[in-house]
C-alpha cells in the first residue's frame, strides 16, 4: 500500500549554516512562505538559542506562516533548558509547534566531545523529552551521529526517549558516512523494534552529503520504512550539503511502484524555490544539478534532439513541467543535427524557409 512520507525542510536552519548563506528576517519569511506554497510538512525555522536575530525569525514565522494547521513550524535546541525554553518561546505561536532536541549518540560524541559516560547522555536526553514535554505534545528526538553509534546503545536511547514522550525519532548521518545499503538495513532494523514499541511515534532520517550519497541514503531510509525526511532545497546545508528536497520528491513520483509513496510536494513550485533560495541566500546552483540545475532539462547532442522530437520519452524522464519548467530545452551547438535546427527555425516563424533547405 502506497503511504505518505512526511518532507521535513531544514534550509533555514542546516541550510542558512552555509557559510555567507545568512539571511535577514524578510528574506527568512520569504523563504518560509514559499516552502508553505511548495507543501513542506515541518519548516525548521532555525536554532532560536543561538542568536536574538534567530529567535525573532523563529517566533515571525511561527506567526504569520504557521498560522494554519497544514505546516508545523519546529525549531533546534540542544538537551538544555535554556535551548528548549529558546524553542517553545519562538515556535508556540504555531498552530502545529513542534520541539527538536538533538544530542550525540555515538561513542565519538558521548566520549570525545562531552566527555561523559553512556548513561549520563542517555539521562540527559531523557530530562530533555520531559521538559519539553511539560511545554508540548511534539518533541522529536535526534540521535546525532546515528550512522556510527553503536546499535544496542542507539536503541537503548530511542526506547527511553520514546518511554519519556519522543514522538519522532530522528536518524542522522551527521557526517555523511553512510552507505545505501548499510543505511536502509539501520533504519529497517530500528523501525522494526520502534513500532513494535510504540506504532504511533515516526521514525525520521537525517542525511548529508558529505560522499555524494544523501539522497540514495533517504531512498534507501524510505525504502525500509522511514515515514519522514529531513531535507534543504538545492541539497544545501553543513559542509556538503543535505540530502535535496527536489531529488527526494522527484525520485518518489518517478519511481513510486519502487518506493510505494507519496509526499504532498506541489512539485509545480519546485524551480520557484530552488530560484528563491539560491538568489536569496548568494548559492549558484550547480549547472548540472540533478532538477534544478540549469543544464537538467536542456539536451545538446544531435543524436538526443532527434530522438526527443521523435518520441520525448526517448531522453526524457520528467516533464520539466512538473517541476514548474516551461519545456526543455534543445541547446544549438556544434553537434546538433538538422532535425533540431529545423525545429528552432519553426519555432521562430520560419516555416517556409525551412520547407525549401531541409
Ligand atoms: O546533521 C545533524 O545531525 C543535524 C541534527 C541537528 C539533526 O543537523
Ligand atoms: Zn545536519
Amino acid at each position: 500500500m502506497t503511504r505518505k512520507i512526511w518532507m521535513f525542510d531544514t534550509t533555514l536552519r542546516d541550510g542558512e549554516q552555509v557559510p555567507g548563506a545568512k539571511l535577514n528576517l524578510y528574506e527568512k519569511l520569504e523563504v518560509a512562505q514559499q516552502l508553505k506554497k511548495l507543501k513542506v510538512d515541518i519548516i525548521e525555522a532555525g536554532f532560536p538559542s543561538s542568536s536574538a536575530g534567530d529567535f525573532n525569525a523563529v517566533k515571525e514565522i511561527a506567526m504569520k506562516i504557521g498560522n494554519t494547521d497544514d505546516t508545523i513550524i519546529t525549531a533546534l535546541a540542544r538537551a538544555v533548558k535554556t535551548d528548549i525554553d529558546a524553542v517553545y518561546n519562538s515556535v508556540k505561536y504555531a498552530e502545529k509547534p513542534l520541539i527538536h532536541i538533538v544530542l550525540g549518540a555515538s561513542d565519538i560524541h558521548v566520549e570525545k566531545k562531552f566527555g561523559k559516560s553512556k548513561s549520563q547522555i542517555l539521562d540527559l536526553g531523557v530530562d530533555a523529552v520531559k521538559y519539553a514535554k511539560t511545554f508540548l505534545p511534539n518533541v522529536q528526538y535526534s540521535t546525532e551521529d546515528a550512522s556510527r553509534s553503536d546499535f544496542e546503545y542507539l536503541w537503548a536511547t530511542i526506547e527511553a526517549v520514546v518511554k519519556a514522550g519522543a514522538t519522532i525519532i530522528n536518524v542522522p548521518d551527521t557526517v555523511g558516512y553512510a552507505e545505501p545499503e548499510e543505511f536502509g538495513e539501520l533504519i529497517f532494523k530500528i523501525n522494526d523494534r520502534l513500532k513494535n514499541l510504540n506504532d504511533k511515534v515516526f521514525l525520521s532520517v537525517h542525511c548529508h552529503n558529505d560522499l555524494g550519497m544523501a539522497t540514495a541514503n533517504t531512498l534507501a531510509a524510505i525504502k525500509n520504512g522511514a515515514d519522514k525526511v529531513e531535507c534543504t532545497i538545492n541539497g544545501i546545508g553543513e559542509r556538503a550539503g543535505n540530502a535535496a528536497l527536489e531529488e527526494v520528491v522527484m525520485a518518489i513520483n518517478t519511481r513510486s511502484s519502487v518506493y510505494n509513496a507519496y509526499t504532498n510536494i506541489n512539485t509545480k513550485e519546485i524551480m520557484n524555490t530552488s530560484r528563491l533560495v539560491s538568489s536569496l541566500m548568494g548559492l549558484d546552483v550547480q549547472v548540472n544539478k540533478a532538477i534544478t540545475g540549469d543544464n537538467a532539462f536542456a539536451h545538446s547532442s544531435g543524436i538526443h534532439q532527434d530522438g526527443l522530437l521523435k518520441a520525448r520519452d526517448a531522453y526524457e524522464i520528467i516533464s520539466p513541467t512538473e517541476v514548474g519548467l516551461d519545456d526543455m530545452e534543445l541547446v544549438l551547438t556544434a553537434r546538433s543535427g538538422r532535425h533540431a535546427v529545423k525545429n528552432a527555425l519553426e519555432s521562430l516563424g520560419f516555416n517556409e524557409m525551412t520547407n525549401m533547405q531541409f
